[in-house]
């Protein structure tokens, strides 16, 4: 297993650019499948996770090239309506396939995703909004088994216990695209990778309104066109360039960035006192001269802080002068990394769905290992910021969303190697 060595304590400099959104990615990708041809689909980030989508795509039958982050997806050969264990086990986010299939092909059979180190993630309201839809749904040793004889639009409630929900809001959106008269989404999820997917599908055909808000209306429409089309930038990935820049007090410039996608966060680097500036698709950290201040941080569905940025926001903080709290509203127990983060020093201690961050004055280097994907973000930062040497080993985590990470890093004067 990969892991990587960091020599921490090293000032960043120049600009990184960031790429294609993974979480835009999964479900457009997803839904080229509605299509009556091929689709052509550019600025697709190259990350494990993706690769991981296609060979399910693969394994059904579509053909798919995926090379320098365009992907070509002709769905015709599609045959098999199932994503097998393997596949699911791996990456969550498949789950997006479920609602495109049972639309276009009206069955499907689907690995239960399970839990994760993030919390149990429950897919109830995926099952509610397909169901609602005229799906029949069952549960089969392990495995989602879903047939229609066809779609009707509906109005379903998506809200659960945490909120919206992404990938649901993703299933039933894109199902009601092609089902029979008109679907309406209420608490829907207003991420802006629903609104790329909501244009993704517009631009195939499909007649949507209201995405970005709470409700969503969808025409139903009897067959949806191959396109072609460009993913927005990864604001998650951005938000952890931001604070690779903001722990080493470097004055660093994170491209295609848009900064509106990220509003609650910058409300909160600015509430630190971190001095930055943002054009529409930049933003320029400027010369940090003291420590930051302390700030309490609730994660919550968009526009709220997101929950894909907490344990990065955790490390940044470990280094305020003062206490900061952080409330995990979304996955109350995605808290994993603080144990990792104590091993270099930090002072972290966990009240429930709340982390007490008392900042220290330094960091310093020790082993640690990545338990998921933005957990091991949050590791590498402060392993950037701490005194001396850190291996972060299972770095695999990483590889599933962030498209070349330690070159970019390094780009920008980390020193992060590699170890195979
Ligand atoms: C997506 C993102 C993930 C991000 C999350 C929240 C992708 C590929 N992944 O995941 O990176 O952390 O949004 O912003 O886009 N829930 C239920 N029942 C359900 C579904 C969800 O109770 O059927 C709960 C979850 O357990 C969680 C909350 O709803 O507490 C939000 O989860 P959800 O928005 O569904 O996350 P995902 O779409 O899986």
């Amino acid at each position: 297993m990969d892991r990587f060595i960091i020599e921490g304590g090293k000032k960043l400099k120049g600009s990184v650019r960031v790429s294609g959104s993974k979480n835009a990615a999964l479900p457009i990708i997803s839904a080229a499948i509605l299509g009556s041809g091929k689709t052509v689909i550019h600025n697709i980030p190259n990350v494990k996770d993706i690769r991981t989508l296609v060979k399910i795509l693969e394994y059904m039958g579509a053909s798919v090239r995926f090379s320098n982050n365009t992907m070509e997806i002709d769905p015709s050969g599609i045959d098999r309506f199932t994503a097998p264990y393997e596949f699911v086990s791996t990456m969550r986010g498949s789950i997006c396939l479920l609602g495109p299939l049972l639309a276009k092909y009206r069955e499907a059979k689907f690995s239960m995703p399970g839990g994760c180190v993030i919390g149990t993630r429950p897919i109830d309201l995926h099952i509610k909004g397909l169901k609602k839809l005229g799906v029949d749904i069952t549960i089969e040793e392990g495995y989602i088994v879903g047939k229609a004889r066809k779609l009707k639009g509906t109005t379903v409630f998506l809200g659960g216990n945490f909120g919206s929900s992404v990938l649901a809001t993703a299933n039933v959106m894109s199902a009601a695209a092609l089902a029979e008269g008109e679907t309406i989404i209420e608490f829907a999820s207003c991420e802006p990778e629903i609104v790329d997917l909501a244009r993704f599908l517009k631009k195939m055909g499909a007649k949507i309104y209201g995405e970005g808000s709470h409700c969503i209306r969808i025409e139903g429409v009897k067959k949806l066109n191959g396109v072609e089309y460009s993913i927005i930038p990864d604001r998650i990935e951005a938000g952890t360039y931001v604070l690779a820049g903001c722990i080493t007090s470097s004055a660093i410039t994170i491209e295609n960035f848009i900064p509106s996608h990220l509003l609650s966060f910058l409300d909160k680097i600015e509430e630190t006192g971190i001095p930055f500036k943002t054009g529409t698709d930049f933003l320029k950290i400027n010369n940090i001269t003291s420590r930051w201040k302390p700030v309490d941080i609730v994660t919550l569905p968009y526009p709220g802080f997101p929950t894909d940025l907490q344990a990065q926001m955790t490390a940044f903080l470990t280094l305020a002068d003062g206490i900061s709290t952080v409330t995990e509203k979304v996955f109350p127990e995605r808290f994993i990394h603080i144990g990792e983060l104590n091993r270099l020093g930090a002072n972290i201690t966990l009240d429930g769905p709340k982390a007490i961050i008392k900042g220290v004055n330094k960091l310093i280097g020790a082993k640690t290992m990545a338990s998921d994907l933005r957990a091991s973000a949050a590791i590498v930062l402060a392993a950037l910021a701490a005194e001396g040497e850190t291996e972060v080993s299972r770095i695999y985590h990483l590889d599933r969303g962030y498209e070349k990470f330690e070159e970019k890093l390094n780009g920008l004067g980390a020193n992060i190697r590699r170890i195979r």
